[in-house]
């Protein structure tokens, strides 16, 4: 599939209701933080204060693993790409909040952004955490962690790189095990290691706890981590 004439979407927009003085701090902090959606390339180290290692993060709802890993991570710039506006509006008040100087956001499908905004072998990894698991078998197209999805992901991630998903639906975590096996350039970074069951990762330490995850796991749900490195 060509994937600029990508059309099934892989999110649904929720509402996110906001107060009105909730609706004008969101107005004035996003003139500060958020970086306006183009069908144009985008200058990454012009976006931010220092030039250092991109990551970015898609989806990061209520931004809650954004903030803590970009806290303890000031050396490295922080993309964060999320549809939800009550998310966007979180993360702008933990960027105030923390003065976080290493976070910008993008208000707009990520896919789009990764198309059109995004530099090929350019970004130091992706992190993906508890993406929507679109569990009814008619909506599993509309899973992100899919090709050509994770083609564009490859094509954008620098040599070494790696994409960093965790998801707490068990289908879900094996179809993307088989997704990102087959996609060309990337490499399972725990297939061959012992103790690994299949192919997962073991959780990494420093992966805070998601608002999604905590869900999951309220829910006696098992949480799968896959590690996958451009090779
Ligand atoms: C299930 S939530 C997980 C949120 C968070 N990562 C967590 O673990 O709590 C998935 C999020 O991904 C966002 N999302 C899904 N597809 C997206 C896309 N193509 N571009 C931007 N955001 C997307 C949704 O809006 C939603 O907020």
């Amino acid at each position: 599939m060509d994937t600029l004439s990508r059309k099934i979407k892989t999110f649904v927009l929720r509402s996110g209701r906001m107060t009105e003085s909730q609706k004008e701090k969101y107005h004035h902090l996003k003139e500060k933080w958020v970086i306006p959606f183009e069908k144009k390339l985008l200058d990454i180290d012009s976006c931010f204060l220092k030039k250092q290692d991109l990551v970015i993060e898609i989806g990061f709802g209520m931004a809650k693993a954004t903030s803590l890993i970009a806290q303890e991570n000031p050396t490295t710039n922080y993309l964060g790409i999320e549809v939800h506006k009550a998310g966007v509006a979180k993360l702008l008040s933990e960027i105030e909040m923390h003065s976080l100087q290493n976070v910008r956001i993008l208000e707009h499908d990520a896919l789009e952004v990764l198309e059109y905004m995004i530099p090929d072998n350019s970004v130091s990894a992706f992190h993906v955490f508890f993406p929507d698991p679109w569990p009814k078998k008619k909506h599993h197209k509309r899973r992100f962690m899919l090709r050509p999805n994770t083609d564009l992901l490859a094509k954008k991630l620098k040599k070494d790189a790696c994409i960093y998903m965790a998801t707490d639906w068990e289908d879900y975590a094996y179809h993307a095990l088989e997704e990102l096996t087959a996609t060309e350039g990337l490499k399972n970074k725990y297939e061959d290691i012992k103790n690994t069951l299949l192919g997962f990762a073991p959780k990494q330490d420093w992966r805070p706890e998601t608002g999604f995850e905590k869900k999951g796991k309220n829910a006696n749900r098992r949480i799968f981590d896959l590690v996958f490195v451009k090779s």
